[in-house]
């Protein structure tokens, strides 16, 4: 199918780049059509972009409706995702306050296809605070930035603000509409892994094993299967991907992990807690570096419970989402994990045996049982920890389509 991408050109000097961007996703088989805010047709005139679209380019909020189709809803409705290129300030700072006053952000507001913000200006706009607590926001709301680049900017001076190559845009809005119609496409996949760490004092802490390779699988496995994935990273020893589609969270506490799982869960389908959590915590760690007495034979650390994560979502989650649980055990496997899949009220438990070194922390290799309210507990074979992310998400993606 051919899929249908709205640019938004918006008034900074890099407008004329857009031109050629259109031309290059043209080249890749995408229809393309154009909206313009008032400002960037002083830079590119709309005809420019109507004898390369074919189509007229939208620039005026109450141009007449087409057969009986609001212009702006129609164009928002019609786009399989909405690019605004280039970004400026201004409008970035309306997209984030849902401003629409004129046709480009009224689209804009309207669309429910996936936007994607391709900021270029002066370097000094793009770091004034107001700029990035905007970015942030979109960021928040699930707008795909891509980051402008460093370079000789119009002002003839070098700064962070320039368009990133046209190539590239084309490469990330390809990636972007890649998701759409594959096995996840479209779906929202939160991943936690690594381990959580807790201060015992400034330069201390209590931590686990996980190297994140359980985690990283899953959530590779979910980006090749189209979902858009957020990580939620506590300390790993893993490269974590890099994707238009895919959002890092970096947290170190378990409080944190669970702030940031809190805030994402929201907007998901499906929550995988594949991190190894602390279940404790120092009462109070220390503020400055704890010393040894010279006599001094033992020390105690007074520990209370963390926060159970898992057992917060299961709480919270909505009927349609997903939440996915580990068990970490290392006797009683089965007995164990099944008292956790009721405890936390999760739709599935992956049982891994951690005692085993081929499996469980650190290993390229694990050997997981899947439990589930009312089925048979199901043991797959030891098979490496890519493939289990894969197995895994192809259980996602079958339970999902069962929800809908
Ligand atoms: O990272 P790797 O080196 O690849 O290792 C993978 C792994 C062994 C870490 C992974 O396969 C795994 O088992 N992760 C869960 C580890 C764990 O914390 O298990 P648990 O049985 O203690 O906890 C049960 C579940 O509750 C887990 O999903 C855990 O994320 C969650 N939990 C635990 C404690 C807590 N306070 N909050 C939680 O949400």
């Amino acid at each position: 199918m051919v899929k249908h991408v709205a640019v938004y050109v918006t008034g900074s000097i890099a407008a004329y780049k857009a031109v050629e961007l259109v031309r290059t996703l043209q080249k890749k088989g995408l229809t393309v059509r154009v909206a313009e805010t008032k400002a960037a047709t002083e830079l590119v005139g709309p005809a420019t972009f109507a004898s390369l679209t074919k189509h007229r380019v939208f620039t005026d909020l109450w141009a007449e409706s087409v057969d009986g189709h609001v212009p702006h809803i129609e164009l928002a409705d019609w786009a399989d995702l909405a690019v605004v290129v280039p970004a400026t300030a201004n409008v970035i700072a309306k997209m984030a306050n849902g401003i629409a006053d004129d046709a480009a952000t009224a689209a804009l507001l309207a669309t429910s296809a996936p936007v994607a913000v391709i900021p270029a200006m002066n370097s000094q706009m793009w770091e004034n605070p107001a700029t990035q607590r905007n970015v942030r926001l979109l960021k928040e709301d699930g707008r795909l930035l891509m980051e402008p680049t460093t370079g000789y900017l119009a002002e003839g001076y070098q700064g962070k603000g320039r368009l990133p190559a046209v190539g590239a845009i084309a490469d990330f809005v390809e990636t972007v509409l890649v998701a759409d119609g594959d096995q996840l496409g479209k779906r929202r996949v939160v991943v936690t892994l690594g381990g959580t760490r807790e201060p015992v004092d400034p330069v201390r802490f209590l931590g686990n094993r996980s190297s994140g390779k359980m985690g990283l699988a899953i959530a590779e496995a979910a980006l090749n299967a189209g979902a858009t994935v957020t990580i939620i990273a506590g300390s790993a020893q893993v490269k974590l991907p890099v994707s238009p589609r895919c959002q890092i969270v970096k947290v170190t506490t378990t409080e944190e992990m669970a702030t940031a799982v809190k805030q994402k869960l929201n907007g998901a389908d499906v929550l995988v807690m594949a991190a190894a959590v602390a279940d404790f915590k120092l009462a109070s760690p220390a503020k400055q570096k704890i010393k040894k007495a010279a006599d001094q034979s033992t020390y105690q650390l007074t520990l209370v419970p963390t926060v159970d994560i898992l057992k917060a979502a299961g709480k919270l989650k909505r009927p349609e989402q997903l939440v996915i649980g580990f068990a970490a055990e290392t006797n009683d496997l089965l007995a164990h994990a099944q008292q956790k899949l009721v405890d936390k009220q999760a739709d599935v438990i992956v049982a891994n045996d951690v005692s085993d070194s081929r499996t469980g922390f650190g290993s390229d290799d694990n050997q997981v049982t899947i439990l589930r309210p009312n089925w048979q507990p199901a043991k797959w074979p030891l098979m490496s920890k890519k493939a289990v992310g894969e197995r895994l998400v192809d259980l996602i993606a079958q339970l999902l389509r069962k929800e809908d």
